[in-house]
Parts: structure tokens; C-alpha cells; sequence
């Protein structure tokens, strides 16, 4: 699907998922180009985001104080990269590279709100890497790490979700650091993938060992130290059966929880008492105003090659409900990305 300069085309939510997100919860549709007041700026999206967060908004009834949940025929909302075409906001020139939440459509109207923030590519580093390990999915690992894991040397990590965006950085950044890293995920093709490619010193994965609390007992038999939890739900409940004292538990999101009706009680809080143990979520447009220096040190990583990206990438806006879908249900590897640059 080409965008053409006379039209838009964006995917919206067509039915609320119940359950498994499919793509047939979404529809393409093509719409008028949007026009732009004072104070607002048209983009073209050149990436999307593929955002496993906001599956939570997508279910009918959803919306917290974080943000309103999405309603039907709105455009699916994500994180966008872009350029500036039209503008009509004195911070934002024409050419200028932006993201921003946003929505999964070929041109977006911006007002400087919703995370909108210039993007300056450093040459010889690939304009995606600003929707991936340099852009949102890098600050979250990042922050979520540094500012609450706060990890030492020869400490356990344990990641779950570790062969997604946010894990593939969270285990490398673990690495960096000399925690010795236990990633958890799906398959055991995925969690070889994880030894072999991304480095995590373990890999443990639901095909190989379904009885997460034996695989531990195993793996990491001196407890946990950090651990960076992307999935909650029972994974959560085991893991704070395992713990060392003082460990730190960062909640970043709960993927298990996200297509299930009701919530899954987690039992083992009395251990965060006997462990000493702290547990803390984030969000992290929280450390906005710390973007600029993560991104400076993880760009630094980056092109040492202590930090490797990883990205699946789906070209064409028709593409979006596939990779999202295969985003949420473990079909992708590193960050999902929907490339429109080429329409
Ligand atoms: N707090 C924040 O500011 C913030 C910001 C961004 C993202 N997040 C959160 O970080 C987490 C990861 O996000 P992401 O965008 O990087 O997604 P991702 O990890 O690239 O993709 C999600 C992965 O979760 C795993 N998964 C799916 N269902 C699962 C289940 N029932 N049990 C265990 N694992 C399951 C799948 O991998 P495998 O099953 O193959 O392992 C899937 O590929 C999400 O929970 C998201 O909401 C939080």
C-alpha cells in the first residue's frame, strides 16, 4: 500500500480482542491527509512501533490514569517515527526527524505533546534504531535496569520476555554491567537463539522446562538477585519464591496478563518481607527528561558493539495487525518494527 500526498491510510481498531489480539481485529482504511492548525506539525511515519503495552488499551473498557483506552475505528495507537512535512510549530522544522505516540497511519498531526521529541541521527547509525535500542524500547530497559534493578557485578539477573525488544537490550545491559543473565522465553529454538546470538548466559524456555520453579531451583540455586519482569502473572509468583536477599524486583510489564479476563494472583509477597526484597514498577516516559544522556551512553554501546540491536522488521502498513500479532504471541525476535519508509 502506497501513501500517496493526497491521502492517508491508517489501521484501526475494528472489535475490542478478547483474548488473543488477531489481525482481524484491525481494519485498513484509507481517509482524507489531515490538515494542520498553528501550533501543529504534519508527519510522515517512516517506522511504527510495535508496542506490546498497548494491547492492554485495545481491551474494551480499558483506560487508567495512564492513558484513555482505545476506541473503535480510532487509528491504533503506537510509537512513531517520522519527518516533519508540513509545519506549523516553531519548535519543529520541515525535514526534521520526530517521534512521538502516535498512531499506526502513514501521516500523523502532532502538537509537541504525546512524548514528541526531535530525533538528531548520528551518522552511520540506521534511522530504526531511534524506534529501537535508541529510542523508546533502550530507555525502558535502560531505565528500568539502571534506576531500579541497579545491578552489581557477579549479581543474577533474571529476565523474562528476554527474547523481546525490551529483554534483548535488558540482557546485554545486564552483561555490560557483570550479572551473570538467565533469560526465560517461549521456545527452545528461541532460548538457543538467546545463548548463541544475544548472550545470555542461560536460557530457559515453557517448551523445555514447563516447571519454571525446578528450572530455577537448577539454574540459578544461589536466588535471584535482579529480576527485570516483562510478564508477571505465575512467572512473577515463581520467581519471588527464589529470591536473595535484597533482591530487586522491576515490574516493566506483564505480558501474561495482558489477553486474560481477570488477572492472576501472585501469592509469594510474603518472601519481598523475609528477602528484604523491593518491588517497584515504572513507565519510562517517566525519565523523560533523562533521555537525552541514556541515549548518549547506549548510542556509546552501541557502537562499540558491546550493545547489539536486534529487529524484526515488517515492511508496509498493511503489515502492522501481522507484526503486532506475532509481537504479542512470540513469533518475532528483538524489536518489532513496521517499516513504511519505502511507500
Ligand atoms: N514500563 C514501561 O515503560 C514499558 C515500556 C515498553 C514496554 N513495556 C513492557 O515490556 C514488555 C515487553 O515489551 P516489548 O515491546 O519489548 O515486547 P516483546 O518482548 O518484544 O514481545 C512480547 C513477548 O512476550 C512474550 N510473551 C507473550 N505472551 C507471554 C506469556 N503468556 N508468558 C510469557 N511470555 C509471553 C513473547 O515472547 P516469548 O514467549 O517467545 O518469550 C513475546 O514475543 C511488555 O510487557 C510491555 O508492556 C513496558
Amino acid at each position: 500500500m502506497n501513501s500517496s500526498t493526497h491521502g492517508n491510510t491508517q489501521i484501526v481498531l475494528k472489535r475490542h480482542p478478547e483474548g488473543a489480539v488477531s489481525p482481524d481485529d484491525f481494519e485498513l482504511v484509507a481517509t482524507g491527509m489531515p490538515e494542520i492548525a498553528d501550533g501543529q506539525v504534519l508527519i510522515r511515519n517512516l517506522y511504527l512501533s510495535m508496542d506490546a503495552g498497548f494491547r492492554h488499551w485495545m481491551t474494551e473498557g480499558a483506560g487508567d490514569n495512564y492513558l484513555p483506552g482505545m476506541q473503535l475505528g480510532d487509528p491504533v495507537q503506537s510509537m512513531v517515527l517520522g519527518q516533519v512535512v508540513k509545519s506549523r510549530h516553531s519548535d519543529y522544522v520541515e525535514g526534521a526527524y520526530l517521534s512521538a505516540r502516535c498512531a499506526w497511519e502513514c501521516f500523523s498531526v502532532l502538537d509537541g505533546s504525546d512524548l514528541a521529541a526531535v530525533i538528531e541521527p548520528e551518522p552511520g547509525v540506521p534511522l530504526h534504531e531511534y524506534m529501537s535500542l535508541l529510542g523508546p524500547t533502550g530507555m525502558t530497559a535502560y531505565f528500568g535496569l539502571m534506576q531500579l534493578g541497579r545491578p552489581a557485578a557477579q549479581e543474577t539477573l533474571l529476565v523474562s520476555a528476554a527474547g523481546g525488544a525490551v529483554g534483548t537490550a535488558v540482557g546485554q545491559l545486564g552483561k555490560i554491567h557483570g550479572c551473570r543473565t538467565v533469560g526465560l522465553t517461549g521456545t527452545e529454538a528461541k532460548a538457543e537463539w538467546l545463548r548463541q546470538e544475544v548472550g545470555y548466559d542461560v536460557a530457559i524456555s515453557r517448551e523445555a522446562d514447563p516447571d519454571l520453579a525446578a528450572a530455577l531451583s537448577r539454574d540459578v540455586p544461589d536466588g535471584i538477585d535482579v529480576f527485570f519482569d516483562n510478564v508477571g502473572g505465575a512467572t512473577l509468583d515463581t520467581a519471588l519464591g527464589q529470591l536473595s536477599e535484597r533482591a530487586r524486583i522491576v515490574l516493566c510489564g506483564a505480558m501474561s496478563q495482558y489477553e486474560q479476563e481477570r488477572p492472576e494472583p501472585v501469592f509469594n509477597t510474603w518472601e519481598l518481607i523475609t528477602k528484604r526484597a523491593r518491588m517497584e514498577g515504572f513507565m519510562f516516559s517517566d525519565y523523560a527528561d533523562q533521555f537525552g544522556a541514556a541515549a548518549a551512553t547506549l548510542a556509546g554501546y552501541y557502537r562499540s558493539g558491546a550493545l547489539v540491536s536486534f529487529n524484526q522488521v515488517y515492511a508496509g502498513i498493511e503489515s502492522a495487525p501481522q507484526a503486532f500479532c506475532d509481537m504479542m504471541h512470540g513469533a518475532s525476535r528483538g524489536k518489532c518494527l513496521v517499516d513504511l519508509s519505502e511507500a
